[in-house]
């Protein structure tokens, strides 16, 4: 065989489906494992009969490559990551790439970017999103780097990446740097939201009216008709459909109720702390999921504390499954306007020039997030790529206007039954905060200014001087000096 266009490190099932991907577009693929064997059983099982070649070796890889060669990695973030690439250098030549299409930390991207360009290799470090099926059929690429290595893997890209109705495909240039993992950690932090949200959606059906998982799927199906269409929504409904072959009881009510996590969402928040962001439906999300890790902790406390006595939902039911429909929406409404107001935070503090629009758009398809209402989010920053918040957005004002009244009924019928809403509640509240012209960080300042001499502003003089008062006749004049996170 000829000359392969690109090599693929790390058979795990996200490489495998990507490379069967790329075969499938007619790209010609050599692949490598460090178990060797993993590299036989695909050439003679999913790789038979496709542009595919297999190699025992780091060395034979390069050596099949067209120049520039190009290498992507698919292997487990972190240490594993920065050995291979150890390994690739002495073997690459001046303007050869380097491609990590796993889940990396985006500080780990800016560094390897930064330290391979020292040695003339270009770096890319790429989301890819979408599971097995999305490697396979076509996921979401979000890539960021070095931006001279994009021309050359650009076509691939774009070709085995998912595609719009328009036929706009979920890949395009993020930006320089970690910015293609940066987006990539958003996204995923989006998710954790996203699930968090659906899941209290679920909780509220079937605490407070009783709804079995059967009725559920219908309702989540009917979801999926109407603004809330999305991959995640869609999952659900076959997810309260499936049951346990042996028993025929629905596979949900036999799952236990403890949440794993591999760290993205954490990361998420933590970097939106770091920025000063307010990220809170994906750090309720985390933290939901930290709860319900503590399973057996639960069950004690269940036997001790009390909340409120069940009581019968006597409302009206189909009202109700309105409601919790409206309150989702707002509540995911908030959750994505507070993820692209991290992004901007995070481009004004690592000097990339983020295209909003692209990015809804490459989140459009092929990914876990994948929603109809991204399209709205595209529209949006396509007229206004500086526009502050979503929520100002006519679509997105109107929409949660259109909610409101059905989102403040759910949680206040939630919190009435004991039944915990974190990601709602906590939308609601960073909605109602986000629209209030005073809010009390005027006894803040001054509880601050108390205790440290911290200073504070007044509302009666021009912003950017700072006052002190002695509150107590006994403290001194001396401020604190001002500093701000
Ligand atoms: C994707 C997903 C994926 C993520 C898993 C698991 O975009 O395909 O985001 O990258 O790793 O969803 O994440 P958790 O184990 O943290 O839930």
């Amino acid at each position: 065989m000829n000359q392969a266009d690109i090599g693929l490190i790390g058979l795990a099932v996200m490489g495998e489906n990507l490379v069967l991907n790329m075969a499938s577009h007619g790209i010609h693929v050599a692949v490598y494992n460090r178990t060797t064997s993993r590299v036989d059983e695909f050439l003679s099982g999913r790789a038979q009969g496709q542009p595919i070649s297999g190699v025992y070796s780091l060395s034979e890889l390069i050596s099949k490559l067209k120049k520039p060669r190009r290498v992507m990695l698919m292997v487990q973030a972190g240490s594993a990551v920065d050995s291979v690439i150890e390994e690739l250098i002495p073997l690459l030549d001046n303007g050869d790439i380097i491609i990590d299409g796993g889940n990396s930390n985006y500080r780990d991207t800016i560094r390897r970017t930064t330290d391979l360009n020292k040695k003339n290799l270009l770096f890319i470090g790429t989301g890819v999103s979408g599971g097995e099926e999305g490697a396979l059929k076509g996921p979401s690429i979000m890539p960021g780097g070095n931006s001279k290595a994009w021309p050359f893997v650009r076509d691939i890209f774009q070709s085995i990446a998912a595609k719009v109705e328009t036929g706009d495909p979920c890949c395009e240039w993020v930006g320089d740097g970690g910015a293609g993992h940066y987006v990539k950690m958003i996204h995923n932090g989006i998710e954790y939201g996203d699930m968090q949200m659906i899941c209290e959606a679920y909780h509220i059906l079937r605490q407070i009216i009783s709804m079995e998982p059967d009725e559920m799927a219908n309702v989540f199906s009917n979801w999926n008709k109407s603004e809330l269409d999305s991959y995640l929504i869609e999952i659900t409904a076959d997810i309260l459909n499936k049951k346990d072959e042996e028993s025929g009881k629905p596979m949900i009510d036999l799952i236990l109720d403890t949440a794993g996590q591999k760290g993205t969402g954490k990361w998420t928040g933590i970097d939106a702390l770091q920025l000063g962001a307010v990220a809170t439906a994906i750090t309720e999300a985390v933290y939901s999921r930290s709860l319900s890790a503590l399973k057996e902790e639960r069950v004690a406390a269940s036997k001790i504390l009390n909340g409120p006595q069940y009581q019968p939902f006597n409302g009206d039911r189909d009202g109700f499954v309105d409601d919790v429909k409206n309150a989702l929406f707002a509540s995911k409404i908030c959750s994505y306007a507070q993820g692209f107001q991290l992004l901007s935070m995070a481009a004004a503090e690592n000097g990339w020039s983020l295209n909003y629009g692209n990015i809804a758009l490459m989140w459009r398809g092929g990914c876990i997030i994948r929603a109809q209402f991204l399209d709205r989010i595209k529209d949006a920053f396509e007229k206004d790529n500086q526009l502050p918040n979503l929520l100002v957005a006519p679509y997105f004002q109107q929409a949660i206007e259109n909610a409101q009244n059905s989102w403040r009924n759910v949680i206040t019928t939630a919190v009435t039954h004991g039944v915990p809403v974190p990601a709602f509640s906590s939308a609601l509240a960073y909605f109602d905060g986000y629209r209030s012209a005073q809010l009390p960080a005027n006894l803040l300042q001054a509880q601050r200014d108390y205790f440290g001499a911290h200073t504070y502003e007044r509302s009666d003089k021009e912003r950017g001087k700072f006052f002190h008062t002695n509150w107590t006749g006994q403290g001194g004049d001396t401020a604190s000096s001002a500093y701000n996170v």
